[in-house]
């Protein structure tokens, strides 16, 4: 145990029980977003003084490292703890979801002051969050949310995923004139990043009547199954398919291969639209292989830590941050590669 390290538990369940006050936004406010920091009453630490960031243990339970994106990721935090000073635990799931409730269970029991998870699956988490909030330890989620109820949690900074899918299915629907069949390569089932993506673009496409997705399937956010996945939807629908929306780069770029591979010209003969902006994507795009791709922005390390900060002084801090994106085509890609960071 760190004891002597614990901000004050009664302050914590303080913080934790200010923060759930904080009301919850509606998708489309602004990025800055969400319900706007209210100052919160009760949550000084009772007699003591709060913490310097530089005494906090932080938890931190990761997917996994299956994208381009996951890594910066990963990278982003952890250099964001080194700069400030924080000790940073850190522990990769390996994309099982109970490897993650492991860890999270663990950090509980060593007592550390705040948990920060990026969910792989959005369910299965209320026992463990209701454990540490017992704990008096506030929760942090990043880059996805879950299934639980809003006091179980400080606070969740995510992109707006389904303004992500309907980007991406309003750029094919002009790109295409509203005539596409489509193959959907899917992120994690159980995630909500890949609920929300499949939803909005399916809101975008259902406008045109010529727009079908004729195969949705997961690749689970990697380009390995990215590319396994196409090259069975390629050999089952030969000479139908002209577009392919991936719920990320990655698999976007597993798909480019199998396109190849089938003796087709990617972002050609079959237009590729995906999400995330990372320098791969970039790559293609000037390669001519990818026709567009959706920013998600994964460096969320500063934004955690200002947050994590907040909580240590015992301010409120808002439910949610949309953390904003935009398009880019691949007639940008040249210009903009040289400013991207990841
Ligand atoms: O949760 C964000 C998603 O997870 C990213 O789009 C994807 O690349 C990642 O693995």
């Amino acid at each position: 145990m760190h004891r002597q390290n614990h901000l004050s538990r009664r302050a914590l369940l303080a913080i934790v029980g200010a923060l759930s006050i904080g009301a919850g936004c509606s998708r489309g406010e602004s990025e800055a977003d969400s319900a706007a920091p209210k100052p919160a009453s009760g949550t000084e630490p009772a007699g003591k003084k709060p913490k310097k960031l530089s005494e906090i243990v932080v938890g931190f339970s990761q997917t996994g490292a299956e994208s381009s994106w996951r890594i910066a990721h990963s990278k982003s935090i952890q250099e964001e703890a080194e700069k400030r000073g924080v000790q940073l635990l850190f522990a990769d799931g390996q994309n099982v979801h109970n490897n993650q409730v492991n860890a999270v269970n663990g950090f509980i029991t060593k007592g550390v002051d705040v948990i920060v998870i990026a969910p792989q699956e959005s369910v299965g988490w209320k026992p463990t969050l209701k454990e540490a909030k017992r704990a008096g330890i506030p929760v942090v989620l990043t880059s996805r949310g879950v299934d639980a109820e809003e006091d179980l949690y400080a606070t969740v900074m995510v992109a707006d995923f389904v303004w992500e899918g309907r980007q991406a299915g309003e750029w094919l629907a002009k790109q295409t004139n509203g005539k596409a069949r489509i193959i959907e390569l899917v992120g994690t089932p159980a995630a909500d990043v890949a609920v929300m993506r499949k939803a909005g673009f399916a809101e975008a496409i259902a406008k045109h009547p010529d727009m079908k997705v004729i195969a949705s399937q997961s690749g689970d956010f990697t380009r390995t199954k990215g590319k396994a996945v196409m090259e069975t939807l390629l050999s089952a629908h030969k000479g139908e398919i002209n577009a392919v929306y991936a719920h990320n780069d990655d698999m976007a770029l597993g798909a480019i291969q199998a396109i190849q591979a089938a003796g087709l010209k990617p972002g050609q003969d079959i237009v590729v639209v995906s999400v995330d902006a990372v320098k791969p994507a970039f790559e293609a795009m000037m390669e001519g292989k990818l026709n567009a791709t959706v920013e998600c922005n994964p460096l969320h390390g500063p934004l955690l830590f200002d947050t994590i900060e907040k909580i240590a002084r015992g301010e409120a801090v808002p439910k949610r941050t949309v953390v904003p994106g935009q398009v880019f085509e691949r007639e940008q890609a040249a210009t903009v590669i040289g400013s991207r960071a990841y």
